[in-house]
């Protein structure tokens, strides 16, 4: 989706915005802009598609001089993309200049309004209003100007606002779109994304909702909508830059799925000790684990994917009803949820604009919201009760890996906390549970070894029209994974089934060389699946086999197996998930398409 990067300083500032737009581009985009205050006025560029349109229109921003300013990459949604509806949106005299993430929800009601007092506006956009209203309410104080849109304004926006009456300052705004401060030496910057300054500085002030921020060479003011300064502590991040960085892969995507053992150690190792789960972060007590009467796990997407995983690990592990659901679909079904559940909310980015109204949604129901989050400070792990953070790192390329992965390693902690709380496990069954979870990043890095093998799987299939997976309980659930993560990279569709489903109509899709991809791996339902592949295979299907190295069975049926280490069957989906990923990489890869920013996808969804 949109990106954000402001700058003040003494440095050039554009050839410093297009940098770091650079660095926002895998979250989407279809347009980007700049605007500059030159020493007279406000200099705008915009040019339509890549973000080497505008640099070379821009000569890598050398034509553009100045040292404040503020730049934007689009995802349109009001408008085409095109050079007129790109940020920055001047206002009617080229007073202001705004670049804007999010969506202002009455914007006709105030573009009518505006209209009838003889603004005129270019472009189709809702933000271009916003350049208007601040021209409107101007008159000489720009705090008095910030506070009255904000007013006037509704629905969700992270704001920099550029003003040519104020050459040493620019403005930032932050409602329910991320944004961040990053605080340098005689140079400070804003950005809906920390990679994107990561290069200038890792001091950064994540801002709330309603905060208004004044950036100054020398300093930065942070103001509550009441205009009280507001104090802040200042975060250091701890990534370094290359973690953002492609480091010699041609993806970031293959990047991130050879980082997973080393996601995964990060995740788990900080919160096992001596044998123990510990997890610090959260505050249910015991009490609190034995009253839960639900829990409801809330995410989209892959997030999602991992919940219905968890549903099936703490129904097994707990005996307490899981209920998991699409964050877009819990936020509008007026959920039977209140103060005796629990709200399991999982997001990487924690931005996702319906898993953040889900959560707002169940905490009005009075619920306690437990949140898996991987972007520390961010919009859902600033509104949980209690927040477990994976650290996987910067996740660059649109489908998740490494995020996914380090989820179902707390998915796993989180159960097997609960159990022990609960009483549902013995001191032997735990013990070997903990020795199976340390074991994980070792075992997801020798199924890594053998790349290869997969390779070669995806060069025989990357031409098929249609592929389906299949798997029962947990292996549905890394069913589901592994269809969305084909599709979404490779643009061949792909569904997913529950193994047993398949033959109530979906069956009738499968014709002479329909790949099916069979995951088999539970002991009690090995059988039942390997039913449905002779099923399949008997109508022409072609079978590839994802199960473990003691069963031998699927080697009679399936054309190709893939075998992953055997290891406790609840934490197998961290490791057939792996042959998957890289199944879908490779497929994508020999089909040319382009891997880390697939078409039509954003990596952080902030409008809903
Ligand atoms: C797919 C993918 C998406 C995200 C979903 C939720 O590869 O990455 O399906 O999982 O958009 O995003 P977060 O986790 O940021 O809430």
């Amino acid at each position: 989706m949109c990106g954000i990067v402001g700058y003040i300083g003494k440095r050039s500032v554009a050839p410093i915005l297009l940098e770091g737009l650079s660095k926002l581009e895998y979250r989407g985009y279809d347009s980007a802009g700049i605007a500059v205050y030159n020493g007279s006025e406000i200099q705008v560029e915009k040019a339509k598609g890549r973000l080497a349109v505008l640099s070379e229109k821009t000569n890598g921003g050398q034509s553009v001089n100045g040292t404040v300013g503020i730049g934007h990459t689009r995802w349109a949604t009001h408008g085409e993309p095109s050079d007129v509806n790109a940020h920055p949106h001047l206002s009617q005299s080229g007073r202001f200049a705004v670049v804007h993430n999010g969506i202002i929800e009455n914007y006709i009601a105030l573009k009518k309004r505006l209209e009838s007092k003889g603004f005129e506006f270019i472009s189709e956009t809702d933000t271009e209003v916003i350049a208007h209203l601040f021209e409107y309410y101007y008159k000489g104080d720009i705090m008095e100007a910030v506070t009255k849109v904000i007013n006037r304004v509704e629905g969700s926006y992270a704001l920099g606002v550029l003003c040519v009456d104020y050459p040493d300052q620019f403005i930032a705004v932050r409602k329910a779109s991320p944004l961040i401060v990053g605080i340098g030496e005689d140079e400070n910057f804003i950005a809906s994304d920390v990679t994107a300054i990561l290069k200038y500085t890792r001091n950064i002030y994540y801002l709330e909702d309603d905060e208004i921020v004044v950036l100054k060479r020398d300093g930065v003011e942070i103001y509550n909508m009441d205009l009280e300064e507001v104090q802040k502590e200042v975060f250091t991040v701890n990534w370094d830059v290359s973690a953002a960085e492609k480091g010699g892969y041609e993806h970031f995507m293959m990047k991130e799925i050879e980082e997973q053992p080393k996601a995964l150690r990060d995740t788990i190792s900080p919160r096992i000790n001596n044998g123990k789960v510990v997890l610090d972060d959260i505050s249910l007590t015991t009490q609190d684990i034995k009253n839960i009467r639900k829990i409801y796990i809330v995410a989209c997407g892959s997030a999602y994917h991992v919940g219905v995983v968890g549903k099936y690990v703490i129904e097994k592990m707990c005996r307490i009803p899981v209920e998991v659901q699409v964050a877009s679909e819990f936020r509008y079904c007026d959920p039977i949820v209140g103060s005796k559940d629990l709200v399991i909310v999982i997001s990487q980015s924690g931005e996702t604009a319906d898993t953040l109204a889900g959560l707002k949604e169940a905490k009005n129901h009075g619920a306690r919201i437990l949140s898996i989050v991987n972007v520390v400070g961010s919009a859902i792990a600033n509104a949980s009760d209690d927040v477990i953070y994976t650290w996987a790192g910067p996740e660059i390329a649109v489908a998740t890996t490494k995020a996914y992965s380090t989820q179902l390693a707390v998915m796993y902690l989180i159960a097997l906390y609960m159990a022990d709380k609960l009483g549902m496990v013995t001191s032997g069954e735990y013990a070997r549970y903990v020795k199976d979870i340390e074991a994980l990043p070792d075992m997801v890095a020798k199924i890594l070894e053998n790349k290869d093998e997969l390779q070669y799987l995806a060069s025989k299939f990357y031409n098929c029209k249609s592929i389906f997976f299949i798997g029962r309980n947990l292996d549905y659930a890394v069913s589901l994974e592994g269809s969305l993560k084909l599709k979404e990279i490779s643009y061949i569709h792909s569904e997913a089934y529950a193994a047993g489903e398949l033959k109530h109509g979906t069956i009738s899709l499968i014709e002479e060389g329909t790949l099916v991809i069979a995951l088999a791996t539970g002991s009690e339902l090995f059988d039942k699946t390997v039913s449905n592949v002779k099923e399949v295979k008997a109508r022409g299907a072609v079978v590839m086999g994802v199960t473990t190295e003691n069963q031998d069975d699927m080697d009679t049926v399936a054309d190709y197996v893939v075998k992953v280490p055997q290891i406790n069957e609840t934490l197998l989906p961290s490791l057939t998930v792996i042959p998957l990923q890289l199944f879908g990489y490779y497929v994508a890869s020999l089909k040319g398409c382009d891997i880390d920013k697939p078409r039509n996808l954003a990596k952080s969804v902030t409008v809903e």
